[in-house]
């Protein structure tokens, strides 16, 4: 008995700021941004647009790949640190409804730039043990606007975006392997404030945006996305080597060009999109597979490891063989 991913969609916002406009307020330039990151432009949600909407549009590209109907979902499960609102009810649920899965449970969950990887996880569960209701896994967030855009340090990485997986349960077995992990000793390295802890003089403090120190992150992050795809490669007696395609986190690219130069890989081996997205957090995995998958880039076959990194810390990834045995 395995799990297999069906159908996959994604959805960017239309509006792109590029690092010209930022450097128009900002102390920066085109060429320390993309020197130190990769990155060129990101996609900016309009007034219109939130994590629940884009989700949901990521979502029907997916179950229309997967040739799912909405009523036959039976779990939502969108992964995001931007709810539209601040504690309940859960992004999953808007999606559900807007979606019209009228049968299916929803619920969100919070792994930061990983929580695709733990969606995906979840989804692949319920999957497994309910055959026949496809699982919505979706990793989408609205970065923009818990930015601080004086702050040329964050806000140069973010963007807003969308990426949807259909997971559903497979009679035939298939390499599928993850491994999650957490090391809250790193929570002070990215973090943002106006939950139920209070300040230090007890009084809860505001909602503030995100804060970052990104050197700590950045070396978490090269150790991270070695590590987890080492030990994945492992459990699957594959060499690194071997893999046909990683798609990392689109943190930074130079913390791809680091793993790729550690684990003596071609650096092609690793999808990148991170020049015109920037870092979308829990949507960079979805919408790296969906647009891999449309450009035929990921073809039937290919062995793929997927990887997240981020605040919690979180990480964690899966490895499977592209799109599993008896895909449609
Ligand atoms: O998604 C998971 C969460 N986030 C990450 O994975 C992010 C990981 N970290 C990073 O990507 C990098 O740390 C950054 C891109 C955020 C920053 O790059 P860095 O090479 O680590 O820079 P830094 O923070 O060590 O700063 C070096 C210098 C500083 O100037 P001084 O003090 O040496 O004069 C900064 O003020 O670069 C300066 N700086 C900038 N200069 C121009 C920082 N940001 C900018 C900027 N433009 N946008």
């Amino acid at each position: 008995m395995g799990t297999r991913i069906t159908g996959t969609g994604s959805y960017l916002p239309a509006k792109t700021v590029t690092n010209d406009d930022l450097a128009k307020t900002l102390d920066t330039s085109d060429e320390w941004i993309f020197s130190h990151t990769g990155i060129r432009s990101r996609h900016i949600a309009g007034p219109e647009e939130s994590t629940a909407s884009m989700s949901a549009a990521a979502a029907r590209l997916a179950l229309e790949a997967a040739g799912v109907k909405p009523e036959d979902v039976g779990m939502v499960v969108v992964a995001t640190s931007t709810p539209d609102y601040a504690t309940f009810p859960s992004t999953a649920c808007l999606v559900q409804n807007e979606l019209g899965c009228r049968n299916a449970g929803a619920f969100d969950l919070q792994a930061a730039c990983a929580g695709f990887i733990y969606a995906l996880e979840a989804a692949r569960g319920f999957a497994a043990l309910n055959p026949g209701r496809p699982v919505l896994a979706i990793g989408a967030e609205t970065l923009s606007r818990v930015t601080d855009w004086s702050d040329r340090g964050t806000c140069i990485l973010f963007g807003d975006g969308a990426g949807a997986a259909v997971v559903e349960h497979s009679p035939e077995e298939s390499l599928w392997k993850s491994f999650l992990h957490a090391d809250g000793s790193g929570a002070h390295f990215i973090y943002r404030e106006g939950g139920t802890r209070p300040g230090a003089d007890g009084k809860p403090l505001p909602f503030a945006p995100l804060v970052m120190k990104g050197r700590n992150v950045y070396n978490f992050a090269i150790k991270a996305l070695e590590d987890v795809t080492r030990r994945l490669c492992e459990a699957a007696g594959s060499d690194p080597a071997s893999i046909d395609r990683i798609f990392a986190h689109q943190a930074n690219g130079r913390i791809i060009e680091a793993v790729a130069r550690r684990m003596d890989l071609p650096l092609s081996k690793f999808f990148l999109n991170i020049e015109t997205t920037g870092n979308t957090s829990a949507a960079s995995i979805p919408v790296a597979l969906d647009q891999a998958v449309r450009s035929g880039e990921l073809k039937p076959g290919m062995r793929i490891v997927l990887c997240g990194f981020g605040a919690g810390l979180t990480f964690g990834g899966t490895i499977l063989d592209w799109p599993g045995a008896g895909a449609r």
